[in-house]
């Protein structure tokens, strides 16, 4: 990937100056302030429409970044050791005298960290003397941005700059994970838990519960394409879309293939796009075929799922 410095000392400006930019990660595409800023983290909130009480996540170069910030253990090293830069995010405490903003953290003890791979936003990252707020960079409830595009099909021109780079490569969130006690998923994501098990060597839980302090991206309706979805759909209705996993000989116009060959990986860096493309192209609702529920399967089927709650 090639790097513009000049876009990046840019960015580097507008947050400097407590504004907000759009930056690609490799997992989606996040809505960036200063996190020691508390009007750059109103700011996001208020762009997203986000409600005060669904904290943000940080994003660090790496953890000797983090160190001032907040207490980890061993869980946390050897998760980072392997999996960072990468798409995933931990629940750590916050150290008391850390400088993250009380409107970021929405006053809890706790804060969701993050070590993004992509090459454009660490080298920001290294640019800068204090890490990013970056929650998913659409409207609350929506479905997250994948690209430049999508970005400024959400914010129009409310956003100062989006750092295009490129389309997300995984096109899923990150996998969220509380390692602060007993290490609990949070929040499935486009990193497998069977990795994760393989390191920790431990039973790792699966909160798919609203917890107290809450990760609201868990309930209700979210990642919603606008339109109504249906799940495990063998027939489609009058002006639905058809979301399948694999490419079939049958190519009828209100048919979407996430993949070409049923590949998981593909089809999770396909899927947001998609929900996108068919809302664009006019359909009514969105009917999706059975998708296998392994390994990226997982967490594109928790997406889905969520999605059609309406
Ligand atoms: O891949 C990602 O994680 C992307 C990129 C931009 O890094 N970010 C992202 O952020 O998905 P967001 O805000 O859309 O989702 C973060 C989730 C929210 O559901 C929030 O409630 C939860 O993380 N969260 C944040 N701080 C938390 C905390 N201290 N404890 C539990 N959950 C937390
Ligand atoms: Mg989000």
């Amino acid at each position: 990937m090639k790097i513009n410095l000049t876009k990046i000392k840019k960015a580097k400006k507008f947050l400097i100056k407590s504004e907000c930019v759009a930056i690609p990660t490799e997992t989606v595409y996040g809505l960036a302030g200063n996190a020691y800023s508390d009007l750059a983290c109103k700011k996001i909130y208020s762009l997203k429409k986000r409600p005060r009480i669904n904290p943000l996540i940080v994003h660090y170069y790496d953890y000797k970044n983090l160190k001032k910030d907040c207490n980890f253990n061993n869980d946390f090293l050897k998760l980072y050791k392997k999996f960072c830069p990468g798409p995933i995010t931990f629940i750590l405490d916050l150290k008391k005298n850390s400088k993250i903003s009380k409107i970021a953290t929405n006053y809890n003890e706790s804060l969701a960290v993050r070590f993004p791979k992509h090459p454009i936003t660490r080298n920001l990252l290294k640019e800068l003397k204090f890490p990013l707020a970056a929650p998913s960079a659409n409207l609350s409830s929506k479905v997250s941005a994948v690209s430049s595009a999508d970005v400024k099909d959400d914010f129009g021109k409310k956003i100062k700059y989006v750092l295009d780079g490129g389309r997300s490569s995984i096109g899923l969130e990150s996998t969220i994970i509380d390692v602060r006690k007993k290490p609990k998923i949070l929040r499935l994501g486009g990193l497998e838990i069977s990795s994760i098990q393989k390191i920790l060597k431990k039973k790792i839980m699966i909160n798919h519960l609203q917890t107290k302090i809450s990760t609201p991206g868990q309930s209700k309706l979210h990642y919603s394409p606008g339109i109504p979805v249906r799940l495990n759909v063998k027939k489609t209705k009058k002006e639905e879309a058809l979301i399948l996993l694999k490419k079939t000989k049958k190519n009828k116009p209100n048919c979407y293939f996430l993949s070409k060959k049923g590949n998981l990986k593909e089809a999770a860096r396909n899927l947001y796009s998609t929900l996108r493309k068919i809302k664009k192209d006019n359909y009514k609702s969105i009917a999706v075929a059975k998708i296998s529920n392994e390994g990226l399967g997982k967490t594109i089927n928790d997406r889905l799922k969520r999605a059609s709650k309406l």
